[in-house]
């Protein structure tokens, strides 16, 4: 599954390093071509003749040995290089750009995709700055997995275990199976808008966001790195993704077009509010008399602009949730908007659509191609979205 693959794993000071010896194994047996790097104190927990018996050439442990360019050669060697375990203190240096050991130098002098697989205690994983240093590398386009939630060396229970190898063994023959996303940079909108009313109501609707964020976590499993732009929700933000919360449509039209430029696809499926009130009163409204008028006015459409000024080469996806004459609506939104290819969701069936965990789709692509899917977990059909993506990137 991995002939022919040449990887760098870089392991450092944990505990979980002894779990970083069977990943080794893992990989060599998967038929890859491994080489190890290490920080100075991986060596306290698993000695460096371990590593070097099972990998491919000695371990990479110190900058200042024989061959002082070793990491640059490393760098451009590697298809992917793994870190893992990741610690609190590796994790912050990679996300600062430090540079005072040999796995750091590997790391800023790499040119492959790079996947993070963290392990720390609970307190030092759930920290805001590593959930920053985190989400920075995140955003840099590195793929950090999760950690795993269960008992901890130190006693206590909690987020911050090492995945289980087997597990990163996974992800890493899934980096290689479906590559056709690595590199490339995708945004993604979820989750409804709040158009306020006053401090304290405002107008929405009934999305709960789950199909955007299924999207965003499947698009950062197959190597993209992914923007998730999202309204209100109550979602966990998906691991490895980079995630901004927004309320209204002009917050979301907003943080949209600051991206859009860059994006290689982007993919609006956010139900995004029409029209906001007039005005937002400043005091909380009392009631008066029987009946009460918001004066509403449009918001603006972000995926038609999105349309307008699409770069070149960039895939442009869209959903249109509809009640009735489902195709026809569909296909005149696709042609309006300008998009590659819409999602058609018809509230008539049944499973489909808001707060469910499955969905039932219709894709139609910009040739007019249609194709028609059964009733799938959010996650089937976000592979299958993003299965077609890869279609038409390639066209
Ligand atoms: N959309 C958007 N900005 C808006 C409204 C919608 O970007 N202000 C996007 C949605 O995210 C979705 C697509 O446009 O991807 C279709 O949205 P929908 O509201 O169903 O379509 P409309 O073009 O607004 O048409 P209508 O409301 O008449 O059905």
């Amino acid at each position: 599954m991995l002939q022919d693959r040449k990887i760098i794993l870089a392991v450092s000071g944990s505990i979980a390093a002894y779990k970083a010896v069977y990943l080794l194994r893992g990989l060599k047996k998967a038929g890859a071509t491994v080489r190890v790097v290490c920080t100075p104190d991986t060596a306290r927990f698993v000695g460096p003749l371990t590593f070097s018996s099972l990998a491919d050439g000695g371990v990479f442990d110190d900058l200042w040995g024989a061959n002082w360019s070793e990491h640059v050669a490393l760098g451009t060697w590697a298809d992917l290089m793994l870190v893992a375990p990741a610690t609190a203190n590796t994790l912050a240096k990679m996300a600062h750009g430090q540079c005072d050991n040999a796995l750091l130098a590997v790391f800023l002098a790499a040119r492959c995709p790079v996947m993070i697989a963290p392990a720390m205690d609970a307190d030092m994983y759930l920290h805001p700055r590593t959930q920053a240093n985190l989400q920075a590398l995140a955003a840099d386009g590195h793929r950090v997995l999760p950690v795993s939630q269960g008992f901890l060396a130190s006693g206590l229970e909690g987020p911050g275990r090492l995945l289980e190898p087997e597990v990163i063994l996974a992800e890493v023959v899934a980096h290689f199976a479906s590559p056709a996303l690595a590199g490339k940079r995708v945004l993604i909108t979820a989750g409804p808008t709040r158009e306020a009313i006053d401090p304290v109501r405002y107008l929405s609707n009934h999305s709960t966001g789950k199909m955007g964020y299924a999207l965003a976590a499947e698009a950062a499993r197959r190597g993209a790195a992914v923007t998730l732009v999202s309204g209100p929700t109550s979602l966990p933000d998906p691991a490895g993704v980079e995630t901004l919360r927004v309320q209204s449509t002009q917050d979301m039209y907003e943080a949209v077009m600051a991206r859009a430029a860059g994006q290689d696809i982007v993919i609006m499926s956010a139900a995004v509010a029409d029209y906001t009130p007039v005005t937002v009163a400043e005091q909380k409204l009392k009631k008066q008399g029987d009946n009460l008028t918001i004066v509403l006015r449009r918001t603006p459409d972000i995926l038609h602009t999105l349309g307008q000024h699409k770069p070149p080469g960039q895939i442009l996806v869209g959903f249109a949730l509809e009640t009735d004459q489902e195709e026809a609506h569909a296909r005149e939104k696709l042609r309006k908007k300008n998009l590659d290819l819409i999602v058609l969701n018809s509230l008539r069936d049944p499973g489909a659509g808001f707060a469910h965990d499955t969905n039932k789709i219709t894709l139609i692509d910009r040739t007019g191609d249609l194709q028609a899917f059964p009733l799938k977990s959010k996650k089937q059909v976000a592979g299958d979205i993003l299965d077609r993506i890869v279609s038409l990137l390639n066209v």
